[in-house]
């Protein structure tokens, strides 16, 4: 008899093929114009004296979903070797770009957060900022992040979007004012309705579910420290970006496993 299993699989494999390749290409629409949003680029002070809090005997980085390189130009700069990767190449480009200008040596890199090019171990540590909410399966990604560092898997995360009525009403009214001071569409700045459907964090990983997923992975030690102080400042005096993209209860976080 034939194995309807088997079938059931390569369904689930296309579908999680086709998510990706859609969210490839939402990447590849907003590379250029990604770092001009608060909390995208900026602040590089305040993040290089929380990253060397953070990596103190780590040498050898590995950035996921490096985006235009916000974390692993920081790292090259504070003198660590720093690899970067990224499913959108549009992504890569820029962060290569700015490379190039600020005279860094960093290896950028195509490649899949979930799957990595990469030996057991490769690393000392992996970092990952921002990109939780995108992935399909959360607690493999962490397993594979885990998987190619010695030491430790720095993430910074939190929750960006609310089911709430009112925050959606408020949001939607920022956007409006955000589209006509700046003349740009800021409603296309998301997954269309299918991508948001597929993921099962759209809008954001609440502190507790990360905890949980670095638990079930199976980290020696975990330590969750809460960023809001960071958040508040890329939204100092961004009246609009805040009332759309803000809410000082939702979180904002850093959370290390250690091996
Ligand atoms: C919100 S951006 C964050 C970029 C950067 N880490 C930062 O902090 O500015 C998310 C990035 O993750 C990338 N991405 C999404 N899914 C990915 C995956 N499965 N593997 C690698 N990169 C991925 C996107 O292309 C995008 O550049």
């Amino acid at each position: 008899m034939y194995d309807f299993r088997k079938i059931f699989k390569l369904k689930v494999l296309r579908k999680s093929v086709e998510v990706l390749i859609k969210s490839r290409d939402y990447w590849d629409k907003r590379a250029r114009d990604y770092d001009r949003a608060p909390g995208h680029s900026g602040f590089e002070e305040e993040w290089k004296k929380f990253l060397s809090s953070k990596l103190s005997s780590e040498s050898k980085i590995l950035d996921v979903g490096t985006g235009t390189g916000f974390l692993a130009l920081l790292l090259a700069e504070l003198g660590y070797e720093v690899v970067g990767v990224d499913i959108s190449e549009e992504m890569i480009k820029v962060a290569r770009e700015k490379a190039e200008k600020r005279n860094l040596k960093v290896e950028f890199k195509l490649g899949n957060a979930e799957k990595l090019d990469f030996k057991n171990e490769e690393f000392d540590a992996v970092v990952s900022r921002h990109l939780l909410w995108t992935l399909q399966n959360l607690k493999n990604c962490i397993a594979e992040w885990k998987r190619v560092t010695k030491n430790k898997v720095l993430v910074i995360d939190g929750v960006w979007l609310s089911d709430n009525f009112v925050s959606r009403v408020k949001s939607g009214i920022a956007k409006l004012g955000i589209a006509l001071v700046e003349r740009r569409n800021v409603f296309k700045l998301q997954y269309d309705k299918d991508t948001q459907k597929a993921l099962p964090y759209y809008g954001g990983v609440p502190k507790d579910v990360a905890l949980r997923m670095f638990r079930e992975v199976g980290f020696s030690k975990i330590e969750v420290e809460d960023l809001n102080y960071l958040k508040e400042l890329f939204y100092k005096g961004r009246f609009l970006y805040k009332l759309a993209w803000y809410d000082r209860n939702w979180d904002y976080y850093s959370i290390i496993g250690v091996k």
